[in-house]
């Protein structure tokens, strides 16, 4: 049986902006302000994929490849990602993939740009955007990947290391997959046991899959 929340985040919780279009939502949220990430970051990175998608992949924000591009998950961490989910079965294309932050947040280091974490306030701000996204798609499954997306979602009580691999249920609302970031399987390269942890992550991916049919 899928456990019920109590609790909810700021993406599913409160007030979101109002669209009757993702398109419009977007257009929407290009002009965004609510928090100073815009100021540094290239360009808005909005969610994509097909409006009638039964699951919502949630990232943390876009990374550098992503700001250049415009688009969420086609950097290294987007590669990972593409293949788990082919081999849990899971069709990205039949996706709508997007994050819970929209703007790339980053350090400059000499000529690099090094990713920082967003904060509580850049993710309840941005949470305007994700919930709005959320209310327009209504999917059957939301999968968090990782902390931050599953704090906009679910709040800061539910954490991931518990909660892996399970489907919550949202009261009222669609279920949500708790799993990792597919950045921490780049990082854990040399120190965890690699495969072991990339194929958990596949598990977890495939429990989308057995539940959409
Ligand atoms: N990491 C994320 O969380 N989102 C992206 O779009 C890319 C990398």
């Amino acid at each position: 049986m899928p456990k019920q929340l109590a609790k909810l985040g700021p993406a599913l919780a409160g007030e979101h902006a109002e669209a009757t279009t993702i398109a419009s939502l977007r257009r929407q949220a290009e002009g965004c302000e609510r928090c100073d990430l815009y100021k540094n970051a290239t360009q808005l990175v909005f969610g994509e994929g097909p409006v009638d998608a039964r699951v919502v992949l949630v990232g943390e924000q876009p990374g550098d490849r992503e700001d250049l591009a415009g688009r969420p998950f086609v950097g290294p961490a987007g590669r990972i990602l593409d293949e788990c989910l082919h081999e849990a079965g899971i069709d990205r294309s039949e996706c709508y993939l997007t994050n819970a932050v929209k703007h790339f947040k980053f350090e400059q280091r000499g000529k690099r740009r090094m990713h920082s974490r967003p904060n509580a306030g850049e993710i309840q701000a941005c949470a305007w955007w994700l919930g709005a996204e959320l209310d327009e798609l209504r999917p059957e499954i939301v999968v968090a990947l990782g902390a931050t997306a599953l704090m906009s979602l679910l709040g800061r009580s539910v954490g991931v290391t518990r909660n892996r691999g399970q489907l919550l249920t949202a009261p009222g609302g669609f279920s949500v997959l708790v799993t990792i970031h597919p950045s921490y399987l780049l990082r854990i390269r040399g120190r965890s046991d690699p495969e072991a942890e990339r194929a958990r992550f596949v598990d977890d991916l495939a429990k989308v899959a057995t539940r959409i049919g």
